[in-house]
């Protein structure tokens, strides 16, 4: 008897009639305005609802510096906290010594690394809900939320997702901006002329009384932050940077990224600061893409 062997090629052909609007890079961004869960299944999510920090998932630094420039604070653990429900990362005035060297401030750190669970990859989305303090300017700190490629130890990083970043100055027009918001990617770039930039988005003003989704869809070659749902920029890869001048266009990397939540602390701190997390989340799409 006479074998056949049939192979079926499917091709799934989606034609997404693309009605993107918002603001970009300058390529019309391929990720929707607003950000659609149903299209996708969640994969993660801890809602910090359990006593404890669950540190199979997250990593708490202790007495850490993050970088070289990092003179006047220093990560330490009794910054991360769990409580009703929330993930608490702060910020304080308060006099630590670490290896003979003072600082006068602390913040509370973690990232996902290490684990087996927590980090995200192509077409997938992230997102946190975030409660940040009220915005003072003669009382600063920088709350934030990111993402960073798995293989890199050192800051900076090659690239950097600031998914969420309390912004307290825009270096463009050198002025400070009240309740302001940003998400910008960071990005260290040797092997086209050592380009060292930060993408930063438009600025947006949120109520801080209340809590706010933060989200990234991550696409290999676009990257969207959503705000609330809706998209708030995209860095499309290729495309010119924000700052021409400084001639290099958005790359983006191939690697797996993992999570993290951090409070950087200003000089000008006075009373403690909380960012509260209520939860984070990761989707993937329902359909293979
Ligand atoms: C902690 O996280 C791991 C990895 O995501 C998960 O398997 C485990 O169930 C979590 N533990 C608790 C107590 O939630
Ligand atoms: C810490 O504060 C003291 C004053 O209390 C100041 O003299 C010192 O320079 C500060 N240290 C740093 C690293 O800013
Ligand atoms: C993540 O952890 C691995 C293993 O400890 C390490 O090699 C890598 O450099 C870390 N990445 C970052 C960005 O800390």
């Amino acid at each position: 008897m006479k074998k056949i062997g049939f192979h079926f090629v499917i091709l799934g052909l989606l034609f997404v009639l693309s009605s993107a609007s918002h603001p970009s890079t300058g390529t019309l961004s391929s990720s929707p305005d607003w950000f659609n869960e149903n299209d996708y299944i969640q994969i993660f999510k801890d809602d910090f609802n359990s006593a404890q920090l669950n540190t199979t998932c997250w990593r708490v630094a202790h007495n850490f510096l993050k970088t070289t420039e990092q003179s006047n604070y220093i990560y330490t653990r009794d910054n991360v906290i769990i409580q009703d429900g929330n993930l608490v990362i702060s910020a304080k005035h308060q006099k630590v010594d670490f290896n003979n060297k003072k600082y006068n401030f602390t913040g509370g750190f973690i990232d996902s690394n290490s684990t087996k669970g927590v980090s995200l990859q192509f077409n997938q989305y992230v997102e946190a809900r975030i409660k940040l303090p009220e915005y003072d300017e003669k009382d600063l700190s920088e709350p934030g939320f990111f993402a960073i490629p798995i293989n890199y130890e050192s800051w900076p990083h090659p690239t950097e997702y600031q998914i969420m970043k309390y912004s307290i100055f825009d270096a463009n027009i050198q002025k400070s901006y009240p309740y302001v918001y940003n998400t910008f990617i960071y990005y260290q770039w040797v092997d086209n002329g050592d380009c060292r930039i930060q993408y930063r988005s438009p600025y947006k003003k949120l109520d801080f009384s209340k809590y706010h989704t933060y989200g990234m869809l991550l696409k290999e070659n676009e990257v969207t932050f959503y705000i609330d749902g809706e998209a708030h920029f995209s860095y499309v890869a290729n495309d010119p940077s924000n700052s021409p001048k400084l001639g290099c266009s958005v790359r983006i990397p191939k690697e797996k990224i993992f999570l993290g939540f951090d409070y950087v602390v200003q000089n000008t701190l006075e009373t403690p600061k909380y960012m509260l997390v209520d939860y984070v989340r990761i989707l993937t799409p329902k359909k293979k893409q």
